[in-house]
């Protein structure tokens, strides 16, 4: 009998240790479960643009999965537009044949065996921007193939949407993909048109929340038709400010993939580039030929210490504290209570930059350890202040833990 009574202590134990965690995973949405951190991954576009195949897909998955990318956290390879050509009589999503000639589970099948993920690209409206067959009417049809592939990660794209409801439209695809029962990272690539940080919180995981990166420091460019257009790195950065308030656990402002090693900026730029979209809790999505970047660009993708900085479990966006011209200091809340803090010199010319504590949300009589993340070095202990020079177009990001 008192074994009995016991049992029935322990079970109702477990049962209260069950409802308490069931009660933790209903705050959280079914979607924000699929992203705790910013997603890292690897994308076509930014370097392949349509030049898509499975050769291309499997060789960077090999490499990713032997060059430390994978080791330092890198998961999903997503093709972006053009694997894709027409619809069959059934409606159903046709991939590229020639390009494709496994066919997308063999191609999903490779991916998984290399421990990684895949995604893949799809939009909104009737065609995609290059002018492939579009998901609008056959979101369901569509979410059902992608499970049926293995396709862990959908981006999905704003081209040819004309009058439709951009919420809306991410709702039916989160619902189509929830409903396909295989978990799909959802990527709204809407371009921050329709102000997505507002409404997707619970519809996706990440939400572009400006027009297209190019792989230049600054600089604005329209479209040959005259719309909006191609960014550099800092009008996208800028672009930015005030939009942390919005990113959590489950759902991140994504400033656009990486242009790390596309050839377009120094390695100094590039490893600001790298600093900042960690600090902003970004999507680290690598765009480059990574199968063939140099052992410094190899560097600035696989620096641990500031991937963690972008991957910290309490997935606070961090934000600019300060800007006194082309000098700027970012800081980002990290889950010990130290901060991850960037001194920035958009300038041409070498300069000193300081950070003061009571920026950063500690009183300024605190003595606090500082670390270089880049030169992997303890920079010593400091009260009140951190200050360092900061070459042109550069960085300094280091951690500062009282
Ligand atoms: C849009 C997106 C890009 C890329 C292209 C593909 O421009 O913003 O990231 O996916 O379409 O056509």
């Amino acid at each position: 009998m008192g074994k009995v009574e016991g049992g029935g202590r322990a079970l109702s134990l477990a049962m209260a240790v069950v409802l308490i965690f069931a009660g933790r995973a209903a705050a959280q949405t079914p979607r924000d479960a699929l992203a705790q951190t910013p997603p890292m991954g690897w994308n076509s576009w930014n370097k392949f643009e349509c030049n898509v195949s499975e050769e291309l897909i499997k060789s960077v998955a090999d490499a990713i999965a032997l060059n430390g990318m994978k080791e330092a956290g890198y998961r999903y390879v997503v093709i972006d537009d053009c694997w894709q050509v027409t619809r069959d009589g059934d409606g159903n999503i046709v991939a590229d044949s020639k390009r494709f000639p496994s066919g997308m589970k063999a191609l999903a099948d490779y991916i998984h065996a290399d421990g990684l993920k895949l995604g893949i690209y799809s939009d909104a409206g009737a065609e995609t921007c290059q002018g492939r067959p579009g998901s609008q009417g056959h979101e369901f049809q569509d979410a059902l193939m992608y499970a049926k592939w293995g396709v862990d990660y959908l981006k999905y794209d704003w081209c040819k949407t004309d009058t439709r409801n951009a919420q809306e439209a991410y709702t039916t695809i989160n619902g189509a993909l929830l409903a396909s029962g295989r978990p799909i990272v959802l990527s709204i690539c809407e371009w921050g048109t329709n102000k997505p940080w507002q409404w997707g919180k619970g519809v996706g995981n990440l939400w572009r929340t400006t027009a297209d990166i190019s792989d230049k420091w600054q600089g604005k460019r329209n479209w040959p038709d005259g719309s909006c257009c191609e960014l550099g790195m800092v009008d996208i950065l800028d672009l930015q400010v005030g939009l942390e308030s919005f990113a959590g656990p489950g759902h991140w402002n994504d400033p656009d993939m990486l242009e790390v090693g596309n050839g377009g900026m120094s390695a100094g730029e590039y490893r600001a580039h790298f600093s900042l979209w960690a600090l902003l809790a970004a999507p680290l999505m690598a765009g480059n030929d990574v199968r063939s970047m140099t052992p410094e660009i190899r560097e600035i993708l696989t620096n641990k210490e500031v991937i963690a900085v972008n991957q910290d479990a309490l997935g606070r966006e961090g934000r600019r504290v300060r800007k006194d011209g082309d000098l700027e200091v970012w800081s980002k809340v990290l889950s010990d209570g130290s901060r991850a803090v960037i001194l920035l010199n958009r300038g041409s010319s070498e300069s000193e930059i300081g950070v003061r504590w009571e920026e950063i949300g500690y009183p300024n009589h605190i003595p606090a350890k500082v670390r270089d993340l880049w030169a992997h070095k303890d920079a010593g202990q400091f009260t009140g202040s951190y200050k360092t020079t900061v070459a042109s177009h550069g960085v300094v990001m280091v951690r500062v833990a009282p």
